[in-house]
């Protein structure tokens, strides 16, 4: 019933920052709805390589090292660790969770910027930077704070003011400070860096974005064209730090001039896309080259990537600039899927000030399904979209509780009492069987459609209006009702009912798997009768073979209570 031919995908979300793990935002805009499209491409039959690692480097690694007073190299093991954790606790079905550190994005990293300086993409300018007389060192990016020149908020950091968004450049700081060691003793001064000719790339850019224009959302073309519009800027791509990717020159020894630099974060950071996928590679004894090198396969991969909208620039636009300038047969992304902002009761997400969940956090309070569920049913698609600890009782009650909990739980155990436990025979087919036959060939072909177009709000209303439909048909048929008077046709309704309930665990799957694989368990379903190859909906409701013996699965949601909430809402806040 899937209208794409068996393929090879390869799926990456963002790249978790290593500086803390994640909050609900983060994993509702890259890596859930990566890990979600990933398990039903494989439930399709695809073969997806699903890829993802911290991204290591920049200053808010080194500055989060030092303020938990480890090495940088020792606190990223310890967060890489933490979040590969958090990723297991949510069900994230990665390939591969690698690191943007690791030697393969190292030496990649410094191979693409040899090819672009050859092919004329990269160049050595003189640039002015604050430097820190009582530090004796640099200070780039958020190593330097001041106040901001456009608002003047007192504490905007060297890259960007938290205030009023403006992305800045350290040296237009109004009185600079040291963000190391709180001096004033600063001073600029001029020294060499790589810049990235992304404006000669313009031209190539605008043909290749407006060649998606129908394909990707408009989310993602609208950014890119606006940064396209305002004219691309050359950017610096190294920085004065010693954490991350040194700069060599073709001799493999530090470039003159580049000791005590390293590649900016965002040079590296998309290059550890490949570098990762190598990782997996040399651990499996995979094929990375069938996904990344378009002279050995990758033509043949269709290229997926999810991220919210901060990310849009890096992926459209220097990204791509690093790939084409480089000239060598990289892969570039296909299809990109961006997503707006999770919002905390309509304002932001914030640590310090105790707004909002994080990964680990989120965890202790609800099982994954329920998270996994409400955030996707509720996906920041089409704009930003507000979490309220209201909206997530009422859809996990409503949806997960009641429409799907009760309708397995309701005839599995009738099943148990009234029919030993066995898919019963017997029994005509009457107008409610017509009717959700009918149904499901109009639903089952519109679900699989809006998973393949990465609709993750349509995918999961459909979903929930299928599971509507079983409780629908379960009224009209009314098993307990015929039970009295003809047994027989009490049976067609409860073995139809259990069809569905192996259907809706079938279904459940990519969404969330552990309260699926329950269902699916305790109807005994093969393994490999769990895929999505459906053969229209009369199949699906004569799946399980007569005899079949079937169990009542455990207790799979339980609802969440008023006192629930109200006790997060104190522990995590709320409104107001
Ligand atoms: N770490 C970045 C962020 O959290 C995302 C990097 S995506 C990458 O916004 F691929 F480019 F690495
Ligand atoms: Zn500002």
């Amino acid at each position: 019933m899937s209208n794409m031919k068996p393929n090879r995908i390869l799926v990456t979300s963002a790249l978790p920052y290593i500086n803390g793990v994640k909050h609900m935002g983060n994993l509702a805009g890259s890596m859930l709805p990566a890990d979600v499209y990933s398990r039903a491409m494989r439930l399709m039959g695809h073969e997806v390589l699903y890829i993802c690692a911290t991204d290591e480097h920049g200053t808010p690694a080194e500055l989060a090292a030092a303020e938990a007073g480890l090495s940088v190299s020792d606190y990223c093991d310890k967060m890489h660790n933490a979040q590969k954790a958090a990723g297991a606790d949510f069900k994230l079905s990665y390939d591969y969770f690698g690191r943007s550190s690791s030697d393969a994005t190292h030496r990649l990293t410094q191979d693409f910027a040899l090819d672009l300086e050859t092919n004329g993409f990269i160049e050595e300018r003189t640039s002015q930077q604050v430097y820190s007389i009582a530090d004796g060192r640099y200070l780039p990016d958020r190593y330097v704070e001041g106040t901001c020149p456009n608002c003047d908020f007192e504490a905007a950091r060297g890259d960007q003011c938290d205030n009023c968004g403006k992305l800045l450049d350290p040296i237009d700081l109004i009185n600079p400070y040291s963000a190391v060691s709180g001096s004033h003793d600063v001073e600029i001064r001029e020294t060499n860096h790589l810049y990235l000719k992304q404006s000669e790339m313009s031209g190539r850019l605008r043909d290749w974005v407006e060649s998606h224009r129908a394909d990707w959302p408009a989310l993602t073309t609208s950014i890119a064209m606006k940064w396209l519009d305002e004219g691309l800027r050359d950017r610096a791509i190294t920085r004065d730090l010693t954490w991350g990717v040194p700069v060599l020159g073709a001799d493999g020894n530090v470039r003159e001039g580049f000791e005590g630099k390293v590649f900016y974060v965002w040079f590296d950071a998309p290059i550890a896309y490949i570098g990762a996928t190598q990782d997996w590679a040399k651990a499996t004894g995979g094929d990375w080259e069938a996904y990344w090198r378009t002279d050995k396969g990758a033509n043949d991969t269709r290229y997926v990537q999810f991220m919210g909208k901060d990310n849009v620039a890096f992926h459209t636009l220097s990204f791509p600039t690093t790939i084409l300038g480089s000239a060598q047969p990289w892969k570039l992304v296909d299809e990109l899927k961006a997503f707006n902002w999770v919002t905390w009761y309509g304002g932001k997400f914030s640590t310090s000030q105790k707004r909002g969940v994080f990964m680990d956090q989120a965890i202790d309070i609800a099982p994954s399904d329920y998270w996994r569920w409400h955030l996707m049913a509720n996906a920041p698609e089409s704009s930003d979209a507000a979490f309220t600890w209201e909206d997530f009782q009422a859809n996990i009650n409503s949806d997960l509780a009641n429409v799907l909990g009760n309708f397995v739980n309701r005839i599995t155990s009738y099943c148990v009492k009234k029919f030993v436990g066995a898919v019963p025979d017997g029994g005509i087919i009457t107008d409610a069987e017509k009717w959700i036959e009918a149904e499901l060939d109009m639903r089952l072909p519109q679900l699989v459609k809006y998973y393949e177009a990465r609709e993750f709000r349509k995918a999961m209303a459909e979903t929930r209006a299928i599971w509507a439909a079983g409780n629908e048909y379960l009224t009209q048929a009314a098993p307990w009702t015929h039970y009295k008077t003809d047994v027989d046709q009490a049976a067609m309704g409860v073995r139809v009912g259990l069809n569905l309930v192996a259907l809706f665990g079938v279904l459940a799957q990519p969404i969330i798997p552990d309260a699926a694989k329950k269902i699916l368990d305790a109807m005994n379903i093969p393994e490999e009768n769990r895929t999505w190859t459906f053969r229209g909906a009369g199949a699906c409701l004569n799946a399980l073979p007569i005899g079949l013996n079937i169990s009542a699965p455990p207790v799979l949601f339980t609802k969440i209570e008023t006192d629930d909430i109200e006790a997060w809402t104190e522990r995590f806040g709320g409104e107001g």
